[in-house]
């Protein structure tokens, strides 16, 4: 188990006692968040890996209830627990039903809170020690193998089944390991055309010579080795889908070719002369620029608008990492039933490193993390921070993490710095106990720079002052 400090959020409207219990529990090495609305809070465990979530039950707006459960679909293994007010002990039991791991009811001293507050770690911790039946994935957050909950990931099964139900040319960009091949299969096991098949043809993998008998066929004798007829896997597809993957890197020729199937659906066998008429559906696949191509001359222009009638994008991991909890706790409950392991779970710490790391090979590089994790664990039912990959042990991770990443609904621009520097000039105050002049050394600030920006900050939230 890490030692590392406890990441809480707690949530409350009434700020006095919010802020009263927040710089307690500093006092005793928790890392507080403060989020005075539900809204807030929602949007602060979109974005980071809490350990503990507490939370008034009676808010305005998104309720108490709701976080909770937005907390548990997005960490099964967080901890919740609620405050309710006096003479409400049924909200409190509901909450309980719910999942929640304890309650409070106000008026409370501290030491009590503290008390619940740990007894539900210690709790979770013997909890953790057994195997710990996982939720299954919702079906909601799935479309075929592809798995997300981001909002672009929502809005690309929106899109996927829409286009699913065409028979129009597809083109699928994004970069590698982003889930192309798994959305073109997608696409086709939504289709009408699900009961026949899906046939993929790797343009790089097979050389250039080879390239087109394999996709077109070839007669008996059309080229040395041509011993018999073979079909090509453009007839394979014939009234299912062709998959033609990375695309770009197909030579001229074979460009015009492909062309000409998509124009008039018909071409020829190598070696024939006689023209085969094919009913097929074609999504095309690239990690290249094609629209770029076009413009250097290496890739035909006509081509490339036959090809992306319907352009579908995969965005990389890094710009959807509120998806990544989702995807780890889908590997894992893949990987360990493959090897027959029982149920693990990934600790909270664990998971703030993998939201961090900026994945430049995608989901396929997690999956690959996940696995040496698991091989790492040697067994124990919890993976943690020491079984990740050193480079993702030692990306650091902030609560402001969301420096390297960017919500779905934007965010004021101007607002959002602001708040930055409010976090760290209240962090250098609190440090030097409100003395300015420290707090400037600390922020690499003059300390006229300092007090000025204290002077425009100063409305926006209770900054420590120096003892008078
Ligand atoms: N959204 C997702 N949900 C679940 N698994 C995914 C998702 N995206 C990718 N994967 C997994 O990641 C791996 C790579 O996916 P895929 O082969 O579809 O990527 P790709 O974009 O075709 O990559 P490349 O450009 O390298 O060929 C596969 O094992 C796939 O199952
Ligand atoms: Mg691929």
């Amino acid at each position: 188990m890490s030692e590392s400090p406890k990441h809480l959020l707690i949530v409350d409207d009434e700020s006095a006692l919010r802020e009263a219990i927040a710089e307690r529990l500093a006092d005793h090495g928790f890392t507080v968040e403060q989020a005075a609305s539900g809204e807030q809070a929602l949007d602060r465990l979109a974005d980071f890996a809490f350990d503990i979530v507490v939370t008034d039950l009676r808010l305005p707006g998104v309720d108490g209830r709701k976080v909770i459960e937005a907390a548990l679909d997005r960490y099964p293994d967080i901890i919740p627990i609620v405050i309710t007010g006096y003479g409400t002990v049924k909200d409190a039991v509901d909450a309980i039903k719910q999942g929640a791991a304890d309650f409070i009811t106000k008026p409370f001293q501290f030491d009590a809170f503290l008390h619940v507050l740990q007894s539900a770690l210690e709790q979770r911790r013997l909890k953790s020690e057994n195997a710990y039946l996982r939720s299954q994935l919702e079906d909601r957050y799935r479309i075929d193998g592809l798995i997300g909950r981001s909002r672009v990931m929502r809005d690309l099964f929106q899109l996927l089944e829409t286009v699913a139900a065409t028979s129009s040319t597809v083109l699928i960009t994004g970069e590698t390991g982003t889930g192309k091949e798994l959305a073109a299969r997608a696409i086709h096991h939504n289709s009408p055309r699900r009961a026949q098949r899906f046939v993929a043809i790797n343009c790089t993998a097979i050389p250039e010579t080879l390239l087109e008998a394999e996709l077109f066929g070839h007669v008996r004798g059309a080229f040395t080795g041509a011993v018999a007829t073979r079909q090509g896997r453009l007839e394979q597809a014939h009234r299912g889908t062709l998959f033609l993957d990375e695309v770009g890197t197909m030579s001229p020729a074979l460009q015009a070719k492909l062309l000409r199937v998509l124009q008039e659906r018909e071409f020829e066998r190598v070696g024939d002369s006689h023209t085969v008429k094919i009913d097929v559906r074609v999504i095309a696949a690239t990690h290249s620029d094609l629209a770029k191509m076009v413009a250097e001359g290496t890739f035909r222009e006509d081509l490339f608008y036959r090809l992306n009638v319907i352009p579908v994008q995969l965005p990389p991991l890094r710009e959807r990492r509120d998806d990544i909890p989702l995807l780890v706790q889908h590997f894992l409950q893949r990987l360990s039933a493959e090897s027959a392991r029982g149920n693990v779970t990934v600790s909270q710490e664990a998971i703030r490193r993998l939201m961090a790391y900026p994945w430049p090979g995608n989901v396929r590089q997690l999956e690959n993390a996940v696995e040496r994790a698991l091989a790492f664990s040697h067994g124990r039912s919890q993976i943690d921070i020491t079984d990740l990959a050193p480079d993702i042990q030692n990306q650091p991770v902030t609560v402001d993490s969301a420096s390297a990443w960017f919500p779905d609904d934007g965010v004021d621009f101007e607002s959002y710095i602001e708040s930055v520097e409010l976090s760290l000039i209240k962090r250098s105050l609190e440090r030097t106990k409100g003395n300015k002049r420290q707090a400037a050394r600390l922020l690499n600030l003059k300390r006229t720079t300092l007090i000025e920006k204290l002077k425009r900050l100063e409305p926006r939230g209770e900054l420590p002052k120096a003892p008078s």
